[in-house]
This record gives structure tokens, sequence and C-alpha cells, in this order.
């Protein structure tokens, strides 16, 4: 809708002098469309020109503005409301919509800025769990947005691939790791290597409670790995690729493609500066034998060093930050990291100002709530009743396995139902993650996902396969949706669908600005909700020759909601389907 405001803004302006550009953004919905089409208040105007609103409203009714898509022009109170010309302004629209043809919804709105988003990210040696479903969809939509309005997106997996963890993985390795056969075959040939490894580690943490000089054998590996010692790089190694391996089988399945993996272990000889930096500056105090920063009166210091010298996860960050800004400049860097690790982040953050860098205001937690599964009728933190955490993949293959029951029950002829119940599982459980903001608890009820019925990922999919259908349809039928100008586009339904589907590319900034998919995800139900009051109302193929113009016309305007459902689902990180 901007083009549009932004002419009447610029009449506005001429016609009484003002800068236009901050009218731009004041226009607003009437109540009800027998009010107008278009409400523009006039607060501001009345600020700057120091007259009353109505007046000014008065004032703006008794103006030619010369545009030919404005019918009328009428004082409501404080308002001046614009009618418009049905044919002359969907004429206009339906060019506007499509003269950014199959890519609609992006702009060029956050050019030369550069946005770094760390996401996923999850620890080696560990299962990719139901929790990290949000941070790597949420990441990717998030820089899916960000490019098409324009941004250079630098998306980051910051793998947890370092710290004195390994140290006691390693030594668990080494004391009971033949007893699986895990230390005498590749990792790689084992199915279960993490689960193994997993299980390792669980029984080190148990066995050091009673023989605390465990704790000194973990600690000389870890020190064996930091000096480089052939046998702990070689099997640290092993392990960092084969769980990369097996995270990458579900990244490929979500879609999800990063521009850099840079693990913890990387900042591990970039520490050194960074601490001296905080010396040097006077920042770094002893505490109970650790080093920390004293970040404030109200929050914990920030752990720089243990006491026996070893550095922490915050550390890593802190390199980070720096490596960060030296190699990208960014406007923005984004950690889309669940709400627990805030305190965390703040002092990250506190950290980074005290140090006087300049990007320390650029840093953000793009913060998410917990996803809560289903267990035994109540609602569980992504564990199983037995205390084992829930497995993405085991989400993503009941979520398929659902939708391909609901699927062969509505259509049993369905062609290639595996593609289809891929994509509409895997679609659901993503669309589940996005629907509501992202700060906000999911509760994650794999029945209501994959349902066609209510807000659901598998509904709006089925929506855009109906478009899809009806438009292969009508060009069976002899019908062309590019050969329709939009004149015809004159009932109120039209118009609302019009002004809804002009919105799309604001609605792509907004969501960039606030780093909020769910503003992407809300706007696609309204569409869809939209096209369906359509639909009940208005036939969209009409083969008796006098309607030939108008079912064109409306052919267009499905047309290019299907592209708009389609483009939105895409940037969701939603493959969306044209059959099924
Ligand atoms: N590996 C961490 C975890 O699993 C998340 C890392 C988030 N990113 C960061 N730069 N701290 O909790």
């Amino acid at each position: 809708m901007r083009t549009f405001q932004r002419r009447i803004a610029a009449a506005i302006g001429a016609a009484l002098g003002v800068d236009p550009a901050p009218l731009e953004s004041q226009f607003s919905t009437p109540p009800d469309r027998k009010l107008g089409d278009l409400a523009f208040p006039c607060f501001l105007l009345s600020k700057e020109l120091k007259r009353a609103p109505v007046q000014i409203a008065g004032e703006l009714a008794a103006l030619d503005l010369g545009l030919e898509w404005v019918s009328e022009v009428t004082a409501a109170g404080p308002y001046a409301n614009f009618r418009f010309h049905r044919e002359q302004f969907a004429r206009q629209a339906l060019a506007e919509i499509r003269s950014s043809g199959d890519e609609f919804g992006c702009s060029e709105a956050g050019a030369g800025r550069t946005i770094v988003i760390d996401y996923s990210s999850p620890n080696i040696a560990k299962h990719l769990a139901v929790h990290h479903l949000r941070s790597t969809m949420l990441g990717q939509a998030m820089a899916n947005i960000f490019r098409a309005a324009g941004y250079t997106v630098v998306g980051v997996n910051h793998l947890g691939d370092w710290g004195t963890g390994f140290g006691k993985l390693l030594c668990a390795l080494e004391r009971y790791g033949s007893e699986d056969g895990l230390t005498e075959s590749p990792l790689s040939e084992r199915d279960d290597a993490i689960t193994v490894l997993n299980g390792l580690y669980t029984r080190f943490n148990n066995e050091a409670k009673d023989h605390p000089e465990l704790d000194d054998e973990a600690r000389a590996w870890f020190q064996r790995l930091e000096a480089g010692d052939e046998l702990a790089r070689a099997r640290w190694k092993e392990i960092r690729q084969f769980s990369l391996a097996r995270f990458q089988q579900v990244y490929d399945r979500l879609g999800v493609k990063f521009d850099e993996v840079i693990g913890e272990s990387f900042f591990e000889d970039r520490m050194p500066v960074v601490i001296a930096e905080l010396e040097e500056k006077g920042l770094l105090e002893e505490s109970e034998d650790a080093q920390v920063v004293m970040v404030g009166e109200d929050i914990p210091p920030f752990l720089v060093r243990k006491k026996d010298g070893t550095t922490l996860y915050g550390t890593r960050d802190l390199a980070a930050v720096k490596q960060r800004w030296d190699t990208w400049h960014f406007d923005r860097c984004l950690y889309v990291v669940d709400a627990g690790q805030g305190l965390h982040f703040r002092q990250l953050f506190t950290v980074a100002q005290m140090l006087g860098w300049e990007c320390a205001d650029r840093l953000e937690h793009s913060a998410f709530g917990v996803m809560r599964m289903q267990v035994d009728g109540g609602w569980a933190k992504g564990r199983t009743r037995e205390g084992h955490v829930v497995l993405l993949e085991d989400v993503l293959d009941h979520a398929v396995e659902k939708a391909r029951a609901v699927l062969l029950e509505k259509n049993p002829d369905i062609e290639d139902p595996d593609a289809i119940a891929e994509a509409v599982g895997v679609g659901a459980v993503i669309f589940s993650d996005m629907k509501a903001r992202r700060i906000k608890d999911v509760n994650f009820d794999l029945e209501k996902i994959v349902s066609f019925e209510g807000e659901t990922g598998a509904y709006l999919q089925n929506t855009h396969v109906r478009f899809c259908g009806l438009l292969r349809k009508s060009e069976r039928q002899g019908f062309d949706p590019a050969a329709g100008a939009g004149a015809a586009l004159t009932t109120d339904e039209d118009l609302t669908l019009l002004q809804e589907l002009l919105r799309f590319p604001e609605v792509v900034e907004r969501a960039a600005e606030e780093a909020e998919p769910s503003i992407v995800s809300q706007y696609l139900l309204g569409v869809a909700s939209a096209f369906n009051t359509y639909y009940a109302q208005h036939r969209v193929v009409d083969e008796a020759p006098e309607h030939a113009a108008r079912t064109a016309d409306r052919l267009a305007l499905v047309d290019r909601v299907r592209v708009t459902l389609r483009n939105g689902l895409r940037l969701l990180g939603i493959t969306p389907l044209e059959r099924m």
C-alpha cells in the first residue's frame, strides 16, 4: 500500500506546502468501508501547521489532489477519508503487485546493511533434540526474511565443539569406550554412536561423584586436547565430523543452510587477545581464584577464566563478537537462542559495552520460549516420561506419518504420497513453531498441527494447492491469468484482497526489523482467510462469454494470491506444494 500512500502524501505535501515524507506512514484503515477506503489522521499535520485537525481534514476534503484513482475525499472529524475510484485503483494495484513478478514480497529496504544471525548452534556429541528446532527454524526464517528485504545476511552455526566437557568425554571414551567397541571402529559405522557417547558421558559423571580424581583425569584430557595431542585431537575431530554429518541430515530435511559453520573451538587462540584487552582496560578482576568482569549490581559477574585457567562458553562468545565485527562489520548481530540464556547475553553485551566496542549496541538476543510436548496428557519440556530428550528426527517422522494418514484419508489415490507427506508433515512442524510471537512458549500438539482445519501449516499448504488447481483448470478451459488487467476487480472483497496483497513487501520488512517470523505467518493466515471470504461470495471462473473479462481479472487476482502464499511459505522455510 505504500506506493499509494506515498502518492497521496506527495499530493497533500504539495498542496499544503509541507514535507510529505513523514506523512506516508500516517495512514490507517477506516472502521467501515462506507466511510472510505483509506483514512488519513490529521494530527501530525495539525502540529506542524498549528491548526486544528478537524479544520485540516476539512481543507483536505476540499482539495483536488489530482489522483485519478481517488474518487472522493471526505472529512470525518480529524480524519480525511479517501475513496478509491475502484476501476482505476484495481488496475494500478494489480500492476504494482505484478511489477516484481515471481519475486513479489522482496524489496531493497535493507540494501547496504549486514545482519549476522547466530542460529541452531547445537553441541556436538549430542543429538539434535526437539528444542533445537526453534533456534534452527526461527533463525533460518529470519535469514530468509532479511534476504528478501534486501539485507546482506551471514548465517552462522556457532557449533558447541569446545570446552572442558570434551575432556570428560575423551576421558570416558578412553576408560569405557572399548567396552562398547566404540574406540575399535570408525564412529560413522555406528548408527548409535551419539547415544553410546552420551551414555559414556553420563556414566563418567556418575562415577566422578565418588571418585573426584576422575575430574583431574578429565582435566588432563582437555589439556591434551588444547595442547594438540595427537590422539585427543584425532578423537575430537572424528566426533565433530561425525556429529556434523548427522546434523546435516536433519538440516537437509528442513532446508536449512548456513553461510558459516564456526565452532567454539575456532576461538581457542583468539581468546587471549580479548582477555588481554579486558586486562588492559582494567576490567578483569579476581574473584574466588577465578577471573571475572563485574558487570553490574543486579547481575552476577561474567566469568572469563576458571580457577584452573580454562576458559568458558562466555569467553568464546566474547571472542566471537570481536571476530564477527572484524569480519563482517555488521549492522545487527542476532542470537537466536532460547530465553533461558537471557542472563548470559545480558552479561556478554554489557562486557562488550564496557570494552567500549562500537558494535556493542548492535548485538541482540532474539529470544524464544520453550517448546512443550504432550507427555501422558500433560505438557513437558521436550523430554519423554523416562526423561530422554525427544529427538528432532523422531518428531519430524511422526509428523510425516500423521500427515500421510490424513492425506490418504482425504484422497486414497494420491500421487507420490511420500513426497507430499514429507512436505506437509515437516511444513506443519515448522509452521507451528512460527505461528505465534517467538517469545511465547509453544505447546506442540502433533494431532492439531497436521490438521487441515484451523490455523495450521497444512491448511496454508492446502489453500496454496487449491489456487494452483484452480489456475491449472482455468488454463485448460482456455483462460490466461496474465490477460487480466484488473479493471473488473471492483467489489469490496476485491479491494480488500488487493490492499492486503499490496502490504506483503511491507510485512516482510517489518518482520525483518523486528526479527519476528510470526509477522509473516500471521499475514499469510490473514491472506488465506481474506481469500476464503472472497471465494464464498464470488465465482472466479464464469464461462459465460459476457463475463470473460471479469474472469480474466479474477484469475489474475488468484494468481497473485498464489504467489504471495507461495513466497511467504518459502520465507518461513516451508516447501509449498502444487498438488496433493
Ligand atoms: N551451543 C549452545 C547451546 O546448545 C547455543 C549457542 C548459542 N550461540 C551463542 N553464540 N552462544 O546451548
